[in-house]
């Protein structure tokens, strides 16, 4: 069919035609923020789930919410190896010189710039395209002991105050959180705990991997009184038909029963093989009618557009050592698998294991569903990686 009418979009943050299952989750996100609005406590949300699964996706969704709202946005996503606050400080930047342009009475949009030009000192790197037009002279002892735990709330807090006195709230959003360290990530939730402690209209929303909540807990045993942690997954059977059948259906086209069902059957509900499955689905139909002969030629196409693309990318960020860790872990089959099993697969000691796993939980590979416990990040990463290694042998 007509390619140009496609409306499947399978890309990460694409939004899909039909934002489906995730209506509990939106509506969690508007009494939050509607009661911090009007400057009610409420546990600040990190999204957790997979990859794949539509974390960005809501995440932007949630950000038009709050647009909608009345607040001020700001659209973060943290990166492996860029530290938080040079990452964070144009966005304060832009944000306080838009609350500073707001008519009203006041100074601390004015003050907000100026712990920001002290937290900026601090940070004691190169700061140059982030300062240009931050001619304030920095506010002594706000936010630059050095400390980023101190620092950083110190910052979150006048950011706040500022939008307070110019009565607005304002959004924090936050993609990719796990790639922040254990003392950025503490140094946020202080700063989340400040800026509630006062009642400041500023509300953070975060999207990660499922090693968030740990590593949250980890760093602030407080953490789980201040945040929630919604758990997006998979779509239901019945969520995955619709996902795929409404967008259709709104241009005449029909999937018939066994066509969703094996997509079901191949995508396990995973949002994003959803969008991919029913993408080429479309393209490859001879009628407006996708039978399920039509899923399985998709089939042959998606799969290996997917290892060149979604798997391809992560696998070759891996060292030999830890793509063999990992080839163990498929070798046990889907689901999670205790770690003595993996070291049993590879012959080796549990004690050896500890590198390559920390090593692969950092690069947000695997993570551990529960303790002892190994799973992988990418949805049907195992049957990707027996299709890149067909063979396994333990060292
Ligand atoms: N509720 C949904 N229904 C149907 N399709 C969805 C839904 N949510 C997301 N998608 C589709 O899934 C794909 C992945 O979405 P998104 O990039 O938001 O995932 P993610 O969780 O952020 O992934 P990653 O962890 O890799 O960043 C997109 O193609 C999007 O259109
Ligand atoms: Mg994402």
């Amino acid at each position: 069919m007509n390619p140009i009418k496609n409306p499947f979009s399978p890309g990460a943050g694409a939004p899909p035609p039909e934002l489906v299952g995730r209506d509990a989750i939106l509506e969690q996100a508007r009494i939050l923020l509607g009661r911090v609005k009007i400057k009610r406590p409420e546990k600040s949300m990190l999204l957790t789930g997979l990859r794949g699964v539509g974390k960005t996706v809501l995440l932007n969704e949630i950000e038009r919410l709050a647009k909608d709202d009345g607040y001020h946005t700001i659209v973060i996503e943290a990166h492996e190896n860029k530290p938080l606050g040079p990452l964070i400080a144009p966005y304060f930047r832009s944000l306080l010189f838009e609350l500073d342009r707001i008519a009203g009475a006041g100074d601390k949009a004015k003050r907000g710039l100026r712990v920001l030009r002290s937290f900026l000192g601090a940070l004691k790197i190169s700061y140059n395209d982030i300062t240009i037009g931050l001619d304030v002279d920095p506010e002594q002892g706000s936010a630059d002991s050095g400390d980023l735990e101190i620092d950083l709330p110190n910052l979150f807090v006048a950011l706040a105050e500022a939008a307070e006195e110019r009565q607005t709230a304002i959004a924090v959003l936050i993609d990719e959180l796990q790639y922040f360290s254990q003392k950025e990530l503490g140094a946020l939730i202080m700063a989340m705990h400040k800026v509630q402690q006062r009642q400041l209209p500023l509300v953070l929303l975060g999207a990660g991997l499922p090693i968030l909540p740990g590593m949250a807990g980890e760093s602030k045993s407080y953490a789980e009184r201040l945040f929630s942690f919604p758990d997006i997954g998979a779509l239901t059977e019945e969520e995955s038909a619709k996902a795929l059948r409404d967008p259709a259906l709104a241009a005449d086209v029909d999937f018939d029963e066994m066509a969703l069902e094996e997509v079901y059957r191949l995508t396990k509900g995973y949002p994003y093989f959803l969008q991919e499955w029913g993408y080429q689905s479309w393209n490859l139909a001879p009628t407006n009618s996708i039978t399920l002969q039509v899923v399985q030629n998709a089939t042959a196409t998606v799969i290996p557009r997917l290892d060149l693309n979604f798997f391809r990318v992560r696998f070759d960020r891996l060292t030999p050592g830890e793509k063999h860790f990992l080839r163990a872990i498929a070798e046990l089959g889907p689901g999670a698998h205790r770690t003595g099993d993996i070291a049993d697969k590879l012959g080796v000691k549990v004690t050896s294991l500890g590198p390559v796993r920390a090593k692969l939980i950092k690069k947000g590979m695997v993570y551990s569903p529960a303790h002892g416990d190994m799973a992988f990040t990418v949805p049907l990463f195992d049957e990707f990686m027996i299709r890149a290694i067909p063979e396994f042998h333990p060292k």
